[in-house]
């Protein structure tokens, strides 16, 4: 496994304007990261600039939605114009909603599937020339373990999530005679606003109020992968204990999902 240094990259960091994003830009950041933050929301980017400043590494932002084609070629070419080169692209923009999977809109299915995942695609895809060229270059993309197990009412999320889990391993393994090393961030439930911009919400999860970690644990534990260059971590015990017992027991967490779904029903 490689060692990489993190001191000097060159980053773009998409959705780094709250949540697992901003905690990432400001590690980072105190690893002396230069990063380029892609988001939607100006004022929230400038108070994580202002974050990543008093960690010791000013980072750039840039306003902008990663569906958006100019929007992504925009990234791009700020890297370039700035820093000449692109070493490290973290991709975790992401949203969710929370619905049966019968009364869902196509249009909350595509849209889900927009941005975490042909987004990613696309994004990876148009930087993957500067990229190989860079230092010690590595695409990270924050999954979910909801990539691994489906549950009730997030059916868009999980199968969007599903599909960059299987993605994320076909690119590892294309890329890996160009140098370029793929880590795929699978968290649990971290605690961040992500139900707070959910695009539809037709059921109260069952599970929502649940606690989860720390958005600075995730952030912690992506920046060691990143430094180990780890190619898949589930940085939350009580989701990896979920994914261990899908694994060894799926018809006890099957049962398990069908009496969660009862309750949400
Ligand atoms: N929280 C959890 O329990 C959990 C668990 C597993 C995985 N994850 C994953 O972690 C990642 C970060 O989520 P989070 O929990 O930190 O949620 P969050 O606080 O809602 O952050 C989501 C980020 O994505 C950005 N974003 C959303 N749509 C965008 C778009 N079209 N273009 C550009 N940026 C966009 C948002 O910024 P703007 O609104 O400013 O654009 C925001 O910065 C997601 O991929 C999520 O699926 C979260």
């Amino acid at each position: 496994m490689s060692r990489r240094k993190l001191h000097g990259l060159r980053a773009i960091v998409t959705g780094a304007s709250g949540g697992i994003g901003q905690a990432l830009a400001v590690e980072l950041a105190r690893q002396g990261t230069r990063c380029l933050l892609f988001a939607r929301r100006a004022d929230e980017l400038a108070q994580v600039i202002e974050q990543t400043r008093a960690a010791g590494t000013e980072a750039i932002p840039l306003v902008g939605d990663v569906v958006d084609r100019a929007s992504r070629a925009a990234a791009i070419d700020k890297a370039r114009q700035e820093w000449g080169g692109l070493d490290l692209l973290v991709n975790n923009a992401g949203i969710s909603a929370s619905g049966d999977i019968e009364g869902e809109s196509p249009e909350v299915l595509r849209q889900i599937f927009e941005v975490n995942f042909f987004a990613v695609a696309q994004l990876t895809r148009e930087a993957i020339p500067l990229l190989a060229e860079g230092k010690t270059p590595m695409i990270v993309n924050i999954g979910s373990i909801l990539g691994h197990r489906g549950i009730p009412f997030t059916g868009a999320y999980c199968a969007s999530k599903f599909a960059l889990t299987g993605w994320t391993q076909s690119l590892r393994a294309e890329l890996a005679p160009r140098g370029v090393e793929v880590l795929l961030v699978s968290p649990g439930t971290t605690n961040t606003p992500l139900a707070d911009h959910l695009v539809d919400q037709r059921v109260q999860l069952p599970w929502a109020g649940m606690k989860g970690v720390p958005a600075e644990g995730v952030a912690r534990a992506t920046v060691a992968a990143m430094k180990q260059g780890k190619h898949e971590i589930v940085p939350n015990w009580r989701g990896w204990w979920m994914l261990v017992a899908h694994r060894l027991l799926p018809s006890f967490v099957d049962r398990a999902m069908a009496n969660l779904a009862k309750k949400g029903a």
